[in-house]
């Protein structure tokens, strides 16, 4: 049962009861109705109550419906609240704690509303590239005013309910209740109160008008396409918004059923959607029940203070978890602390963290030379030199002194990480935390799972993960995991398309029109083109026979790794960040060519943008083929959060299922007749081919 039924006095409670949320589900829709049913067939109600259970009113359609013909099923929403406005007995909502999206529409379907302070009410559509579609859009403006209304719709952020009740006018609530704990008691008194009103008043009997119509709205539209470019819906929801002001309720409705129809099928919306179930997906292991018990974590020991030991260290200290660092030289744990003071110290400058917060965090922060000092940690994560023999040494010695139960994790971003495990007689307890620089900031987490790893030590992560505000993705142990495994392809295409006839520049505009936030080119210089200089020397003894492009070789030869030296693809003034195209980049580029004997053509910004995509495309199915992601939309996950793909096109895999796989397929096999290209590599994974011949998608 997912909403109960109860009497108390001459007061009916229809308690919303699906955790986590109250989602508006097929089961809790038939509930509400059902209440609604008996209570008016029942002489001794007066009136009727309907709140939520635990922690929220309801946070509005349930997620395991979405996009299903099951969130259409009667009584729909639309239905639910029109069942609502039709009770001859008053309804009073009375809300707490979270009241967004659908539960906020039903709760403006009631005939009156009551609220705890602290409530959070939204109406977070936009967020997944719709607008409201059971009449919010046409009951909020009336009980807030037309431009509160539209400022939370194309905001989709959430007001509390203190500061929404102290608008001068708003009729959102008949009334605030003094406290959470008081909600229930003082709804029963209000329902008494307004047992016999009549007639019941209905919020879309209001009057909507906004005084400055046209002009306002017109202003209002201008500003808000010029934020939101590529993404339709919130330039809807000022649309929606303004039709609120100008037509009657019901044609309101009418164009709101349209525009929200039409926003459903829009690709960004679906994307957005997807991102929003692939995100919860991610922290969910097929094999690790979500029950599985964790390990606790209250202090982290960080080896190595350099760049990523740093980034890694300010994660935990901003929530709170005391870290200690471990270096081999005090000089070392110097410059480590005072990087991670200029830092927060920068923060401050900008406003962003309290003086008192940055002290605090701070506070939390101690060093050592010595690995005695760590035996206490409840977890520790490695990120010293990328070289098997040092982290042979630094895992021998975290055996030695870290006490049983202790997570032991490196953030190694190539290394084997079975063969870091096998180092320590505890693999069970040995995980790959790969974060992403600057690791304070990038919301990715790689989470390596070893052959031994133990189930409670995954779980565990992936909760540290949560509490550090990270988006994490399990991937088995490969080389470059999922990400980097993918951008190596991606990058050996950037270097073939050079070959053949493009610029550096070109290929950059290219792929960032498609909305990529840089390009590759860009990317490499800002990452260092010394790094992946290092990785092909290293592949070409490991597989003699991989074609690349040896641009990316001739410009590291030139001395140019990127902003790090001024100087890369592109040149650099110092302390900006603008890639100015260099013309001996592009003269050397030219020389390869000739030698190579190879005429130059003209390539096209679509094929760029196919080649560069498929790839990823078809590298992802072979890494799921492999079982190293479980998931594809894990690998959409990666690539939005830690490699700027485009929110608006879901990840690599949901592009791929939009365009028809199909389609990726027969353009794979174009480009495998490329006699400049790697035809072996575009032989369509074989997941990918299967699946493109059975019409199926990837999610
Ligand atoms: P880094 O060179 O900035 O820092 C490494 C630090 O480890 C240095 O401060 C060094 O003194 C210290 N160190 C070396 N051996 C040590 C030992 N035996 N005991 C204690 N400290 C020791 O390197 P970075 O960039 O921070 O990389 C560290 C690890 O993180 C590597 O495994 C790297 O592959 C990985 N990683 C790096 C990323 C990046 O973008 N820089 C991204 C993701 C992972």
């Amino acid at each position: 049962m997912t909403a109960e039924y109860q009497v108390h006095g001459d007061v009916a409670v229809i308690t919303l009861n699906n955790p986590p949320v109250n989602g508006l589900g097929f089961a809790t829709r038939v509930g509400i109705t059902d209440g609604l049913g008996k209570a008016n067939a029942d002489a001794v109600v007066k009136s009727i109550i309907i709140t939520g259970a635990g922690k929220a009113f309801s946070g509005g359609a349930d997620i395991k419906e979405f996009g299903s013909p099951k969130a259409l099923q009667e009584p729909n929403l639309l239905s639910v609240i029109l069942a609502v406005e039709n009770s001859a007995k008053p309804v009073v909502a009375a809300m707490h704690s979270v009241c967004m999206g659908g539960g906020l529409e039903l709760a403006l379907g009631c005939h009156y509303r009551i609220a705890a302070p602290g409530c959070s009410v939204a109406l977070p559509e936009v967020k997944l590239g719709l607008i409201p579609g059971a009449g919010g859009t046409q009951r909020l403006p009336r009980v807030l005013g037309a431009e509160v209304a539209m400022n939370m719709m194309v905001s989709g952020e959430p007001i509390k309910s203190d500061m929404l009740a102290m608008l001068p006018g708003q009729k959102l609530f008949d009334k605030m209740a003094k406290s959470p704990d008081t909600l229930t008691e003082e709804a029963l008194a209000f329902a008494k109160s307004v047992a016999d009103a009549r007639p019941l008043p209905l919020v879309r009997n209001l009057p909507c008008k906004h005084p400055l119509g046209d002009a306002y709205f017109q202003f209002a539209r201008n500003m808000v396409t010029g934020m939101s470019k590529n993404f339709p819906a919130p330039v809807k929801n000022v649309d929606i918004v303004e039709i609120a002001t100008q037509k009657k309720f019901d044609e309101g409705m009418a164009a709101e059923r349209e525009i929200f129809i039409a926003l459903m099928q829009t690709p960004e919306s679906k994307a957005l959607r997807h991102i929003f179930v692939a995100d919860r997906a991610a922290s969910k292991i097929p094999d690790v029940p979500a029950d599985t018990p964790q390990r606790a974590i209250n202090s982290v020991a960080i080896i190595g203070a350099g760049t990523m030991g740093g980034g890694i260290s300010m994660n935990f200290l901003n929530a709170g978890i005391p870290v200690k660092m471990l270096e081999m030289k005090q000089e070392a744990l110097d410059r480590g602390i005072a990087t991670i003071r200029k830092n927060y110290e920068s923060q401050v400058t900008k406003g962003k963290l309290k003086q008192d917060k940055y002290e605090q965090r701070m506070s939390q922060l101690t060093t050592t030379l010595n690995y005695d000092d760590l035996k206490d940690a409840d977890m520790v994560i490695e990120a010293v030199f990328e070289e098997m023999g040092v982290k042979e040494k630094v895992f021998k010695e975290l055996d030695r002194v870290m006490k049983p139960g202790a997570i032991l994790a490196s953030n190694t971003s190539t290394l084997d990480v079975n063969k870091i495990a096998s180092f320590t007689k505890r693999p069970q307890d040995v995980v790959g935390m790969h974060f992403f620089s600057p690791a304070n900031v990038m919301k990715l987490l790689e989470v390596v799972r070893g052959e031994k790893t133990a189930k409670d030590v995954l779980a565990t992560v992936m909760g540290v993960a949560k509490k550090i505000k990270k988006t994490a993705v399990v991937s088995g142990v490969c080389d470059g995991f999922i990400g980097n495994r993918m951008v190596e392809q991606y990058g050996r295409q950037g270097g073939f398309l050079l070959d053949e006839g493009c610029t550096p520049a070109q290929v950059d505009k290219a792929i960032e029109k498609f909305g990529f936030a840089m390009g590759p080119f860009r990317m490499g210089d800002l990452a260092g083109n010394d790094i992946g200089w290092a990785i092909r020397k290293r592949r070409v003894v490991e597989k003699p026979d991989m074609i690349y492009s040896k641009t990316a070789d001739l410009l590291c030869e030139m001395g140019r790794f990127g902003q790090k030296t001024g100087a890369g693809w592109y040149d650099y003034v110092a302390g900006k960040r603008d890639a100015i195209p260099n013309a001996d980049v592009v003269k050397m580029i030219e020389a390869h060519r000739k030698a190579k004997g190879i005429t130059p053509r003209k390539v096209s910004d679509e094929e760029i943008v196919q080649r560069l995509v498929y790839s990823l495309v078809n590298e992802a199915a072979r890494i799921l083929e492999e079982g190293i992601a479980s998931k594809a939309s894990d690998i959409d996950m990666v690539y939005l959060m830690g490699y700027g793909f485009p929110i608006y096109r879901g990840g690599p895999m949901n592009y791929a299922d939009q365009v028809g796989l199909f389609n990726v397929v027969q353009s794979m096999k174009r480009f495998a007749l490329n006699p400049l290209d790697d035809a072996k590599f575009w032989a369509p994974a074989p997941l990918l081919a299967k699946l493109a011949a059975e019409g199926k998608t990837f999610n």
